[in-house]
This record gives structure tokens, C-alpha cells and sequence, in this order.
């Protein structure tokens, strides 16, 4: 079946960390989501941990364990992390049993899936979770998109928003919010890349404000009930 994301990330995979976040602008949204998973997972060892699409494990120093679709784009996270267990699968479809961890998060991934598949991988996550077990999770804000106006090729990225409201019904009654913040409020790709770095702490201060629906995502912390 075609799936342009998997071709995509395939091809993208050797290239992927430079182009996504060698720039200043990919910089400033790694830290902001690095410091939400140090903040909301310190208490959680690596080992009980999973990284869904885990991608070439930009994010993998919090769990032992990642899952990707993308075969290449495991291979790059291997070479990082030689030691962590990398499974290639669908995040629709995890092939772990019950309760397996105590905590997982997935970076940049709702953001290709339509609400439906969302759905699915929040069922699977769940599955997954042992009772109690928290949640990470970002998905682009759909209150920004209005504002923005702006179009999104469909199943593609950004394609997928949501209000903090909408995701949590879509997730269900069977996960609780425990705490969600924005991240990139201001619109840095526009602005000169002598600006970020010293935007960068006002960003954090607008992304966790009243402001925080207007950021460009949401990133946020369920709990398995
Ligand atoms: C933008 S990358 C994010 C990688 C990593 N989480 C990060 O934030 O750097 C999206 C990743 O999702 C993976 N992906 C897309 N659809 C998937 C699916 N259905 N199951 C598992 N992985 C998927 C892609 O292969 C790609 O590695």
C-alpha cells in the first residue's frame, strides 16, 4: 500500500537530524520538548520506558526501548544508541504485550496520522501502559491553525490539529490530563536567526501562559486511568 510518510522518512533518514534540527529553529524546539520529558519523565528509569517512533533517536536517552516504522531511520538510532532495543513496527499495531511499560512518549508522529489513526495509537499506547503509566505526547495546535490560516497538505505534516479539548476526547475517558504547556509560540522560522536564541526564554514563558493554546503545539501528559 502507498504510504508517502514511510517513503519519505526512508529516504530522509541519513539526512534527517541535519535538516530537522541542525538549524536554530530545529534547536529551540528540541529544548523546549527535551526539557517537557526531563520535567514529566525524571522519575521514570529508561528501562521501563518506550519512544514511540523513536525516528534516529533524537529523543532515545529516555527510554531503553523505541519503535519506528522507518527500518533506515532505525539504523541512524543504532548507531547512537547501539545499546537500546529498536523495533521496527506500526504504531497502530505495537508488537509488545500488556502492560509493558511504565511510561512512553512519541514525538512529531500524530502530526502525520488523521484523527482516526490517532485514535488508534492512543488505544494501542494504553495497552501498552501499566495502570497508572503517564503519556507524552505533542500534536500541532489546531487553535494556532485558525489563527494562522493556514492550509496543510492532507496526511502530511501538520496535516492532523487539535484544540487541548478535542484530543482529550478523542483519547477517552480512560486517560486523565495531568499537565500540557505549548511549544514555539513565536513564529521563528520567520524571524532572523540572530532573534531565536534570546526569544527563546520569553517563547517558554508564552508556551506555559494562558497563551499556551496559541502556541504552534501542544505537548501533553497523560496519565493511564
Ligand atoms: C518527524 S519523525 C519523528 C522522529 C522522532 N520522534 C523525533 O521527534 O525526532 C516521524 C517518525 O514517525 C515514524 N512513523 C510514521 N508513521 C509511523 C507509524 N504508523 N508507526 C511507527 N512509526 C511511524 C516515521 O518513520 C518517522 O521516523
Amino acid at each position: 500500500m502507498e504510504n508517502p510518510v514511510y517513503d519519505y522518512y526512508q529516504q530522509l533518514s541519513g539526512a534527517y537530524d541535519q535538516d530537522r534540527f541542525g538549524n536554530s529553529y530545529g534547536q529551540y524546539l528540541h529544548r523546549q520538548e527535551h526539557r517537557f520529558l526531563s520535567r514529566t519523565l525524571s522519575q521514570y528509569p529508561a528501562a521501563q520506558v518506550l519512544d514511540l517512533a523513536c525516528g534516529t533517536g533524537r529523543l532515545l536517552e529516555f527510554a531503553d526501548t523505541g519503535l519506528d516504522a522507518s527500518p533506515n531511520m532505525l539504523e541512524q538510532a543504532r548507531l547512537k544508541w547501539p545499546g537500546k532495543t529498536l523495533v521496527t513496527g506500526d504504531a497502530q499495531a505495537l508488537p509488545f504485550a500488556a502492560d509493558s511499560f511504565a511510561a512512553a512518549y512519541s514525538f512529531h508522529l500524530l502530526m502525520h496520522l488523521s484523527a482516526e489513526q490517532s485514535a488508534q495509537v492512543l488505544t494501542e499506547l494504553h495497552r501498552v501502559l501499566r495502570p497508572g503509566g503517564l503519556l507524552v505526547c505533542d500534536f500541532p495546535s489546531a487553535t494556532r491553525r485558525r489563527l494562522s490560516g493556514g492550509h496543510h497538505r492532507k496526511g502530511w505534516h501538520g496535516s492532523n490539529a487539535f484544540t487541548l479539548s478535542g484530543f482529550l476526547d478523542l483519547a477517552g475517558p480512560s486517560w486523565r490530563l495531568v499537565q500540557y504547556q505549548g511549544a514555539l509560540f513565536f513564529p521563528i522560522h520567520r524571524l532572523p536567526e540572530s532573534w531565536r536564541r534570546p526569544l527563546g526564554s520569553l517563547d517558554d514563558w508564552f508556551c506555559r501562559s494562558w497563551a499556551k493554546p496559541y502556541a504552534s503545539y501542544l505537548l501533553v501528559c497523560l496519565q493511564k486511568i
